[in-house]
């Protein structure tokens, strides 16, 4: 199981996409919250045996104050981390995560070409976030590329692929943009676009196209099943984007559900509600 991990909601970007931007930018978890959103996670992993990715997310969560103590202490918990990270602060941490490079991944958001991202996540962030991947990639440290598609820059698909081919990402994070709904992909033009970029990470002869867990790609939505989203303010949502908060992360337990829900139930219910639930229930089987 993923915990998704907010670890504060302030960022240094305003991204236009962002589901956490109307929120209370002060909002962040304390050290003492922390070992306690761990210790609960291990609990429920030792119930139900299963393997567990702790993501540290935000927000930004490189700007957290302590972020490199929650780093360390996460590592003597778990054995599988990861940061998702908007890539401009990691120059500045490189050397900080280098030790980590063993077990760490490190995700990097990237929505486009140059001109595309800076539209959506302001100027000069594509530069930074396309050097992170380098420097990632020089120190040896697996990362890979989120790029969250909307119809602003679902004709970027080219661009992504070949900067992850050319980083050596491990794959691309590749999701639905949720908000507006008349920038989200239609369920046709969601297809279409899901065509083309399987056809060109082959032409381009990519090992792994696209991450396991994308959920555009396999329809399927792993909210309160596959994982669950601890926010700044010790609320529990399954999935982020949509911010369908439960209660409190110490009941984690008691709202996980046994089995993962169709897209088209969740956040694609109204903009895919023409699609019939067979059209993508083949692919949860
Ligand atoms: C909220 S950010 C937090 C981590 C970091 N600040 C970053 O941008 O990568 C995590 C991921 O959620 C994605 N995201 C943000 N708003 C979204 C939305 N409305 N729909 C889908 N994905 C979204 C971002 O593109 C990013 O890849
Ligand atoms: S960098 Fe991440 S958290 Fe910050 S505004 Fe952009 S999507 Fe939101």
């Amino acid at each position: 199981m993923w915990f998704h991990i907010r670890l504060l909601e302030n960022c240094n970007l305003r991204c236009s996409s962002c589901y956490a931007q109307n929120r209370d930018k002060k909002q962040m978890i304390s050290f003492a919250d922390f070992k306690d959103i761990l210790k609960t996670i291990k609990q429920i992993q030792e119930t139900d045996h299963k393997m567990s990715v702790i993501y540290l997310s935000g927000g930004e969560p490189l700007l957290h104050p302590r972020f490199l103590d929650f780093l360390e202490y996460c590592f003597s918990q778990f054995d599988r981390v990861s940061i998702l990270t908007n890539g401009t602060l990691v120059k500045r941490f490189i050397d900080d995560l280098t030790p980590y490079r063993q077990k760490l991944c490190v995700q990097v958001s990237l929505d486009g070409d140059a001109e595309t991202n800076d539209a959506i996540r302001g100027k000069g962030v594509y530069n930074k976030a396309v050097e992170a991947l380098h420097l990632l990639e020089e120190n040896i440290l697996r990362h890979w590329i989120s790029y969250t598609v909307s119809l602003t820059n679902k004709h970027c698909y080219k661009h992504i692929i070949n900067i992850g081919k050319e980083t050596n990402s491990l794959f691309n994070n590749v999701t639905p943009y949720i908000g507006d709904p008349d920038l989200m992909l239609d369920y046709y033009e969601w297809k279409e676009f899901k065509y083309n970029y399987e056809k060109y990470t082959r032409s381009v002869d990519l090992e792994f196209a696209h991450g396991p867990n994308c959920c555009g790609f396999n329809y399927n939505c792993g909210a309160f099943s596959g994982g669950v989203t601890v926010n700044p303010d010790g609320s529990l949502a399954g999935c982020a984007r949509i911010n369908d908060v439960k209660g409190h992360y110490r009941d984690m337990a008691k709202f996980l559900l046994p089995k993962s829900r169709p897209i088209t139930e969740m956040c694609m219910k109204d903009k895919w509600q023409s699609v019939s639930y067979f059209n993508t229930i083949q692919y949860l089987e």
